[in-house]
């Protein structure tokens, strides 16, 4: 079936179900090819588990440590002439290849910040999951938030606080560097993005299932962050994001305590930048991710999601000899990218980026940010059709 990639600004508005299915087995390959969690969990439960950090960290830990799964994720089935997201394929290609290795893999697709997706799970763990949960792995990214007495809804923003920001985005559509000014997020934006991307979620999701008995003894949850460098923090760890990150943090010491009486541990994972659906939107971040990805490809250091949330995995999360942490008691998977060295070069190569010389992958890699950003939705960056391209044989430029 030839489909092609309808694409609005920085939004993948279809998708290819077969390159979905391509993709999650190509990620399941590569991860096959690294070494094995020798002391992982088995029975997991992944909240946000369709794409990104909780699709890769899903696959680590099934495919690379033998857990059973359950993935939450908001995702559509495809019905008329609408495809259907690329995470409700992802979700099926991930169940067919567990289920070949004799592996649990269940999903629920709705909403989780609500009560009766709670619930649900709990329902399932209880009757048919054999055995509690050793691992919650909490990855939502979402715009907004069902406020639980129904009237409405709080929303995420990516602004700056206090000052105003200006960066550039890529718009994948039109194939342009677009400069994007940002005005300071009001308190109230703050808030509501703490609200949507803070913790208290995730604490409501682990006080259920305490409350329902089903937290194994020395149970691990992790919460993502991103702490990034001085080229992204206005807009991101200075910004209403920041602040909901340290939401989480704080949540993540709250839980730690209260996990205690299992044993258990309650720890941030801080990330690496990697393109995803919500990243692509954050000014300055795809130019960044750009030269960042040149860097560390040109170093031998560049990862992708899925050996990078393997690493975490392995090496940090599920060390044979404990968690390993920062004095904050952060993982920093994120060593590679602050780097100072690689800091530097970000900062040298970003400056000579253009909006003339930036699709050339002189300074940055272009190539590689599309082929991630297409590959998030099952096609390649050969998909990609400009009218403009077609009628003058030449590239757009702005
Ligand atoms: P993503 O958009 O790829 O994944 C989000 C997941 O949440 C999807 O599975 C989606 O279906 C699910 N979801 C969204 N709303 C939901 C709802 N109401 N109910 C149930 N499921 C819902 O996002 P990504 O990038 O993987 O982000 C996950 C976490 O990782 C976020 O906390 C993000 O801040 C963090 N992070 C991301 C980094 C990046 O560079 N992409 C870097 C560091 C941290
Ligand atoms: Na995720």
């Amino acid at each position: 079936m030839d489909i092609r990639p309808i694409i609005k600004g920085v939004i993948a508005k279809n998708c290819n179900p077969e390159g979905c299915r391509k993709s999650i087995q190509s990620q399941i390959h590569q991860l096959q090819q690294l070494p094995a969690i020798s002391t992982g969990p088995k029975k997991v439960l992944v909240i946000g588990a369709s794409s990104g950090l909780g699709l890769a960290t899903r696959i680590s830990l099934a495919f690379g440590g033998r857990a059973d799964t359950i993935g939450i994720s908001y995702e559509r089935p495809p019905s008329g002439e609408k495809s259907g997201t690329a995470g409700w394929f992802n979700n099926l290609a991930f169940t067919e290849a567990a289920e070949k290795e004799g592996l649990i893999a269940k999903n629920f697709v709705g909403d989780a910040y609500s009560e009766p997706m709670q619930q649900q799970v709990v329902d399932y763990i209880r009757s048919e999951f054999e055995g509690s949960i050793d691992c919650i792995v909490y990855s939502l990214a979402a715009g907004v938030r069902p406020r639980p007495d129904g009237s409405g809804f709080w929303k995420s923003s990516l602004k700056p606080v206090g000052e105003p920001f200006a960066g550039n985005i890529i718009n994948i559509e039109k194939d342009q560097i677009q400069p994007v000014s940002m005005p300071p997020a009001s308190p109230e934006e703050v808030q509501e993005t703490v609200k949507v991307m803070g913790g208290e979620n995730w604490e409501e999701w682990i006080r259920c299932l305490d409350s329902n008995n089903l937290l194994a003894r020395g149970v691990k949850t992790i919460a993502f962050s991103y702490i990034g460098s001085d080229v992204t923090y206005p807009i991101y760890f200075g910004g209403t994001m920041g602040q909901a990150k340290l939401h989480l943090h704080d949540t993540s010491d709250r839980l730690n305590k209260f996990l205690s009486k299992h044993q258990g541990e309650a720890h941030i994972g801080v990330s690496t930048a990697l393109v995803s659906k919500a990243s692509v939107f954050i000014p300055g971040f795809s130019c960044y991710m750009m030269a960042l990805s040149r860097v560390l490809k040109q170093k031998g250091e560049y990862e992708t999601s899925v050996a990078h949330m393997h690493r975490m995995m392995k090496d940090f999360l599920f060390h044979p000899e404990g968690v390993k942490t920062d004095e904050n008691r952060l993982i920093r998977a994120d060593d590679r990218e602050l780097n100072p060295e690689v800091q530097a070069e970000i900062f040298r190569l970003i400056d000579k980026v253009t909006a003339e010389n930036f699709r050339s992958d002189q300074y940055a890699d272009y190539s590689g940010f599309i082929e991630e950003f297409m590959g998030l939705s099952g096609f390649t960056a050969k998909d990609r059709v400009f009218p403009e391209t077609i009628a003058s044989q030449e590239p757009a430029l702005n």
